[in-house]
């Protein structure tokens, strides 16, 4: 099996055209309970797992203050800050929890401001690099809400601002308000269904950070595509999988979870695993 490299092989993509991450990042929700809520089961192993990130390359973290609640934030503060070695932090807020596997979207303009608050104060930091709106409250204006994101970046909490799992009118309507410097979907080998956002990005020069992306689905079984060209390149189907978005667009910007050590290093050797333009194209057709 392919093992590792540094995320540098993954290239670079400048957030917001002036923040420059390696575009191999990784996603920090799975470093807590299961169902995303409470205390992991290691937690000296996840602090492990944080640690690691600047030794590989990885400096793009993605979280939530959802993620435990708090918890992933916290860990995150505790193994990395003050970020010395340059790591950028990007964080959501607009989601409560109920308990394990429970989300509900809030975006009402004075919980946001304390959801940006208190990851700020979680965080160590005096200003966010990039925040995301981690949904569109449906029962709240939406207008509301993308106003006062904006004035989180008017004030200096933020620098920039993106959005989660959402289409292209929205994004359409939340740039009428600030610019959109990334949108975070869920989309993998197995699951297109954003593919229209990520054509929307690309053009417009907007990051794109892909949710679950080490899902391929049936291609990952024995007979299946991504198998065969795991097999071809002695790498995983995972690694297929993130080398696949790798290639699939330059604005793609990858966070893979885990909580685990070993599996962050196999993550981060699929950022030179590259794949041939006859691959990426069967890959790219399978879906
Ligand atoms: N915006 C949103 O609404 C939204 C929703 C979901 C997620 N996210 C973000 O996207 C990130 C990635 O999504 P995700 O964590 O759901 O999916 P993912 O990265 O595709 O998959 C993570 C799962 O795969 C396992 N895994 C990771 N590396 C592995 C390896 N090398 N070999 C075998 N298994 C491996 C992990 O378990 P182990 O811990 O055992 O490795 C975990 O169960 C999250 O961490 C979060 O930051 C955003």
């Amino acid at each position: 099996m392919r093992m590792s490299t540094t995320a540098a092989a993954s290239g670079t993509f400048k957030i917001g055209g002036d923040l420059e991450v390696t575009r191999l990042g990784y996603g920090a929700m799975r470093i807590v309970g299961e169902g995303t809520w409470g205390e992991p089961r290691d937690r000296d192993e996840a602090l492990r797992v944080l640690r690691r990130l600047p030794e590989l390359g990885v400096d793009f973290v993605d979280t939530a203050d959802s993620y435990g609640p708090f918890i992933s934030e916290d860990l995150i503060a505790e193994a990395l800050a003050p970020y010395d070695a340059g790591t950028i932090v990007a964080t959501k807020g607009g989601f409560t929890r109920q308990g394990p596997g429970e989300w509900i979207p809030v975006g009402r303009p004075a919980y946001l401001r304390q959801c940006v608050q208190l990851s700020l104060r979680r965080l160590g930091v005096e200003r966010i690099d990039l925040y995301q709106l981690h949904r569109i409250d449906s029962e709240e204006d939406q207008e509301a809400q993308f106003a006062e994101l904006k004035k989180f970046q008017d004030e200096g909490l933020v620098r920039h601002l993106g959005l989660s799992q959402v289409n292209v009118e929205e994004i359409e309507a939340a740039r009428r308000h600030f610019d959109v410097a990334t949108v975070q979907n869920r989309f993998n080998l197995a699951d297109r269904e954003s593919e229209d956002v990520l054509d929307y990005c690309e053009r417009e020069g907007i990051g794109f950070i892909p949710w679950f992306p080490l899902a391929a689905g049936k291609l990952a079984e024995p007979g299946g595509v991504a198998a065969e060209i795991a097999a071809a390149h002695d790498a995983t189907t995972g690694q297929v999988a993130l080398a696949w978005l790798l290639a699939r667009s330059p604005v793609m910007l990858p966070i893979p979870g885990t909580s685990t050590v070993s599996h962050l290093e196999q993550n981060v050797a699929a950022a030179d695993l590259r794949l041939s333009d006859e691959e990426v194209a069967r890959l790219t057709a399978a879906g």
